[in-house]
């Protein structure tokens, strides 16, 4: 008779195989066309309805080391917003296992959709002070004080840990065609950690930071990726639009024009800073002639329509 461990990570492995493909579309869109470099976008959005982008490359081989260790509760944090815990809560509805959010400030008066939705997946939530949260940022260890005090795994804030880097290392693996650069996202600077472990060192990998100051973030992604730093990745600082979920018209207006011409969709916290940096380095001819881009799309839609808001 298999056990409860075997049936989950069967589960999981059964998960996996419902997934999409992403696929890797060339972007056709005046502003490219003009240059002399070429871009392609890998659509990580697509990997799944809910659990998309890198929260699935992030969190699989956390799913799996949890349930190895008989583990059957899931504690993690972030934003009213936040992907991760969204993601976070499908998931463990979809194994059968608790789950418990730590949500950054007080309870909201009105809940936001992505609160709604965990919710009613069975998360349990908790709200707790700026301050508290931030000191829970220290703990990176599955078994680190808010394990023992929520009684279960804990996985820091994004999913930070080097489990991670694991299963995003993975989509590197899935570009079949030559390119020189890949771009992406940063938040907690795990992903571009992910892609760095595995890149080849005549290839490039560049994280455009959504947070405003975030150069700490170079310390963080030479941590998370200890012995197998190298550097042929940066972080560019350049286009968080005045801070994390702050948003003007241009880059409405880019998203927009972007979506009309590409038929992508983008949001404004990740994706849409990301191409939106990546096509004005394009227009300032920063990169080398006939190169190959690669930009990832995270996924992260969820959270558009509060932003909308
Ligand atoms: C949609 C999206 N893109 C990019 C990121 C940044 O990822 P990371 O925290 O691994 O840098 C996040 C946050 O996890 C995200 O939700």
């Amino acid at each position: 008779m298999p056990n409860r461990i075997h049936l989950l990570d069967h589960r999981l492995s059964e998960l996996e195989s419902s997934f999409n493909e992403a696929s890797i579309e060339e972007i056709h869109h005046p502003v490219v066309e003009k240059s002399d470099i070429k871009l392609w976008v890998k659509r990580e959005d697509q990997l799944h309805p809910i659990i998309s982008g890198n929260k699935w490359r992030k969190l699989k081989y956390i799913l799996n080391h949890a349930l190895v260790n008989e583990y059957d509760h899931l504690i993690s944090m972030g934003g009213a917003w936040s992907n991760h815990l969204h993601a976070l809560a499908w998931v463990g509805k979809e194994l059968g296992l608790k789950t418990t959010g730590i949500i950054r400030g007080e309870r909201p008066k009105e809940e936001s959709s992505t609160l709604k939705d965990i919710k009613q997946w069975g998360m349990q939530l908790k709200f707790i002070s700026r301050s508290e949260f931030r000191q829970l940022r220290m703990y990176h260890d599955h078994d680190s004080p808010p394990a023992k005090k929520y009684h279960g795994y804990w996985i820091p804030e994004g999913g930070a840990n080097q489990l991670a880097l694991k299963g995003v290392s993975e989509l590197v693996d899935e570009i079949n065609i030559p390119f020189d650069t890949i771009v992406l996202a940063c938040g907690t600077g795990t992903t571009l950690a992910g892609v760095a472990s595995v890149l080849p060192c005549d290839k490039t990998a560049i994280g455009f930071a959504a947070l405003k100051g975030a150069s700490f973030l170079n310390k963080e992604v030479s941590g998370l990726l200890g012995n197998k730093n190298s550097n042929n990745w940066s972080i560019n600082l350049d286009y968080h639009f005045g801070g994390f979920a702050k948003s003007n018209q241009n880059l409405n207006f880019f998203m927009e024009d972007y979506e009309k011409q590409t038929g992508i969709p983008l949001e404004p916290v990740y994706t849409g800073k990301m191409m939106y940096g990546l096509f004005d380095l394009i227009k300032r001819g920063m990169f080398n002639s006939g190169q190959n881009i690669i930009s990832i799309h995270t996924g992260g839609l969820q959270g558009k329509s509060g932003f909308q808001a």
